[in-house]
Order: C-alpha cells, then sequence, then structure tokens
C-alpha cells in the first residue's frame, strides 16, 4: 500500500521540507502544493491565511492523502481554526522543533527569524514554554525575505542584505548560539545565512517535521520499497521552483505542474 502525504505551503518554501521527507520516507508519495499565486502570506491578516490555507487543503484531501504536513510555520499559526474544518490528520511544522529545543537542545536562550505574522502569533516561545519554561526566546521578523527568495532573487546582494539587517536586530536583544529558520523559505539560502553569520549554528524545522511525519505512518514497514518521487503543483510560475528543486536536488516526477 501506498502512503500518500500532501505537503502545502505557501510558495515554494515547503520544497525544503520535500527534500528532508523524500530522504526520510523514500517510500511514500508526497503530493505538493504551493501557493506561489497567493504568496507571500506572511503579511495577510488570520483570517485570509486561513482562507487561502482552507483552499489548499481541500485540493489535497482530492488527492486521497492520509495526512498533511504544513511545510510553512505562517500557516502553522492557525492550525488549531483549520483543523476544525478538517478530517484528516495536520502535521504543524513547528511542534517538532519546539519539542526537540525543549526537551533535547534546552539552549539557555535561541533565536528565532521568521515572517512578521509567525513572531507576532508567539508560536515558538508558547510551544517552547509549554514544555521547558527555562529557554528565553527572542524573535525578529522579516516583511521581505520569504517574497525575495520566492522571486527566485536567492542569488543577488537583496538577500544578504535583509539576512545581515534582521539577523543583526536578532542578535542584539541576547547572546545566543543558535537561530531557528522559522520559515521554510529561508533554508533554501542557507549558505547565505552561514556565510554572513558562520558562528551561528542555524536550525532547520524541516528535519523534525519529517521525523514526526515518519512517526505517524504507523505502518511504515507495510510499504513498498519502491523510490516514490514526489509530484509537484503550485498556483504560481513554475520556474522558481524547477530552480530550486534543481538547487536542493530533489528528483521530482514529471515536471511541475501548473493548478
Ligand atoms: N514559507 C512560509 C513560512 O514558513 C512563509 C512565506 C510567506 O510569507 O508566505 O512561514
Amino acid at each position: 500500500m501506498v502512503v500518500k502525504i500532501g505537503v502545502m505551503d505557501s510558495g515554494v518554501g515547503g520544497l525544503t521540507v520535500v527534500e528532508k521527507l523524500s530522504c526520510a520516507i523514500p517510500d511514500a508519495q508526497i503530493i505538493y502544493y504551493g501557493d506561489s499565486g497567493n504568496c507571500p502570506y506572511g503579511n495577510r491578516s488570520r483570517t485570509e491565511i486561513i482562507q487561502l490555507a482552507q483552499k489548499v487543503i481541500q485540493f489535497l484531501q482530492e488527492k486521497e492523502i492520509t495526512f498533511i504536513c504544513i511545510a510553512c510555520n505562517t500557516i502553522s499559526t492557525v492550525i488549531k481554526e483549520l483543523e476544525k474544518s478538517c478530517s484528516i490528520p495536520l502535521l504543524s511544522i513547528v511542534e517538532p522543533v519546539a519539542h526537540y529545543l525543549a526537551t533535547s537542545l534546552k539552549p539557555e536562550s535561541i533565536g528565532v527569524i521568521a515572517t512578521m505574522d509567525t513572531i507576532q502569533s508567539k508560536v515558538y516561545p508558547q510551544m517552547i514554554h509549554a514544555e521547558n519554561s527555562e529557554v528565553h526566546v527572542v524573535g525578529q521578523g522579516s516583511a521581505t525575505l520569504a517574497d525575495l527568495i520566492e522571486r527566485g532573487e536567492f542569488n543577488g546582494d537583496m538577500i544578504n542584505h535583509e539576512i545581515e539587517e534582521e539577523m543583526t536586530k536578532l542578535l542584539a536583544q541576547t547572546a545566543m548560539k543558535e537561530v531557528v529558520l522559522g520559515c521554510t523559505h529561508y533554508p533554501i539560502v542557507l549558505d547565505h545565512f552561514e556565510q554572513c553569520f558562520p558562528q551561528i549554528t542555524f536550525i532547520n524545522p524541516a528535519i523534525y517535521q519529517a521525523e514526526a511525519a515518519k512517526r505517524q505512518i504507523h505502518i511504515i514497514d507495510s510499504l513498498k520499497k519502491n523510490q516514490l518521487k514526489p509530484i509537484i503543483y503550485t498556483s504560481g510560475d513554475v520556474t522558481t521552483f524547477e530552480k530550486i528543486v534543481t538547487k536542493l536536488n530533489i528528483s521530482i516526477q514529471d515536471q511541475v505542474k501548473n493548478k
């Protein structure tokens, strides 16, 4: 039996989750939807984010998936509202990394860089403090970084400039060794973060979401031992998707589809 996993994001960012998922669970069929036609979500109201996400969930549910990885921190901030009208499990990208930080890494202080919405929602401090109130959590929002990456401008100076500006504000808040890339678009330019701030260890929540997805599949042993390639849909332009699929070295089925 082939398990189908839906993966959704506002755009190309969730491909960083597809990258980790297809390594962690190569036998599952990943069906991805990136809502690039409506990206970025990160500066929108909660009501708008809920309405847009519900449409994507409906599209994925028609593909008969078993559960959905919300490969977007911004959408994960409204997961409780989305669960009310969804009949299959939704996996947050924030919860697994928050659990890792609170119970395994247990840093004195941790920084989170993310969209404005994710920082304002306080989802990271809330989830970490639910398990460990000793960790000092500070955050910094960027209104433009996800959008720059979405437009495929990840080789330009503008990306480095925005990373330097927002990371400097984050690091000024307190001393820290690790920073969470709290927007799934950001690991696409992990090389830029590491180049600008080599003293910091950057944490990619996709790794912990992929592990959570693997645990979700209780029937993993009965899966066919096939390597199934992800199927990628977007409501926007396919060009940036193709560029990032190549950059992340993801082997996909057919071409990126416009839907
Ligand atoms: N990739 C999304 C996230 O993880 C945000 C991008 C956007 O603003 O739409 O938050």
